[in-house]
């Protein structure tokens, strides 16, 4: 009985360890998450792309929305829905909130994108999900020394400042699109532009880049040790290649 037992513990912890939970990745956010389409284009389903079963994604984001316009057209009741509902199932169900492109067009806005972000945080959390909020997408404005000329980093810093406070989980796309894009350089940040002149939205090239990065930053935020209930990395295919390529600042396309 005693060697039965010691050779089946191992057994046991592989088995547990190669326990993958299903997992829902639901994506609110404007035209820089958004699928492809003749005025918009983001990461969404280039984050899609990169997972794998049990995980499954639904992007919700459309082109033009606004924190405001967002909750005012029913698009985050649908989401919600679909998280208590994904929660029902027993999912793991992640949300990820990414907006500031069209709130920052809106006059006197600040306070009310915080408190409508803050919103969202305990909405998802009533439903029995994570929020992950995400500082929104760099746009591809240079200034002639090279750097960035991106006014959204005030909006990138509310986003932050959300995070902190609601002690929610959050991921610095900004940042790190930044740093990739004075990396690349402007020459090579035009080729990834949807059309002529557009320098916000992502073509489907830049798509798979961008969906990779946001999947290393998940990785990256969700998957410390010991925080096994919210470990991604079961769930999150890999390409080492392009990873590497991200952290050196290369575009290899
Ligand atoms: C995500 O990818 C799967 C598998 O390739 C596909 O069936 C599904 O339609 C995609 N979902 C979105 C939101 O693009
Ligand atoms: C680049 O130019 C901008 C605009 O003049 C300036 O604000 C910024 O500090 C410069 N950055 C560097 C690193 O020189
Ligand atoms: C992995 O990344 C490399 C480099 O960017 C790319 O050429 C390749 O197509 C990617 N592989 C897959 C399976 O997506």
């Amino acid at each position: 009985m005693r060697t039965i037992f010691l050779f089946s513990l191992p057994t046991l912890l592989t088995v547990a360890s190669a326990y993958c939970p299903p997992t829902v990745f639901l994506l609110a956010g404007d035209s820089t998450t958004a699928s492809l389409s003749a005025n918009g284009g983001g990461w969404g389903d280039g984050f899609n792309a990169t997972l794998v079963p049990p995980g499954v994604c639904e992007n919700h984001a459309l082109n033009g929305r606004s924190t405001k316009t967002f909750i005012d057209n029913g698009d985050w009741g649908r989401l919600l829905e679909s998280a208590a509902s994904f929660s029902e199932k027993e999912y793991r169900v992640f949300v990820t909130i990414q907006f500031g492109h069209n709130d920052q067009k809106l006059v006197d806005f600040e306070e009310q994108f915080k408190t409508n972000l803050k919103a969202m945080v305990g909405d998802v959390r009533g439903k029995g999900g994570v929020p992950v909020l995400v500082t929104p997408l760099a746009r591809r404005n240079f200034w002639p020394n090279g750097t960035l000329n991106d006014i959204l980093s005030p909006w990138a810093g509310y986003v932050r400042e959300v995070a902190e406070e609601m002690k929610a989980n959050s991921i610095d796309l900004w940042k790190e699109s930044k740093r990739l894009l004075e990396a690349v350089g402007e020459t090579q940040a035009r080729r990834i532009d949807l059309a002529d002149g557009d320098h916000t939205h992502l073509n489907h090239a830049a798509e798979k880049v961008f969906g990779r990065m946001v999947a290393d930053l998940l990785v990256a935020e969700l998957s410390e040790r010991g925080r096994k209930r919210l470990d991604v990395r079961c769930v999150v295919g890999r390409n080492e290649t392009m990873s590497r390529e991200i952290k050196k600042g290369v575009m290899s396309f």
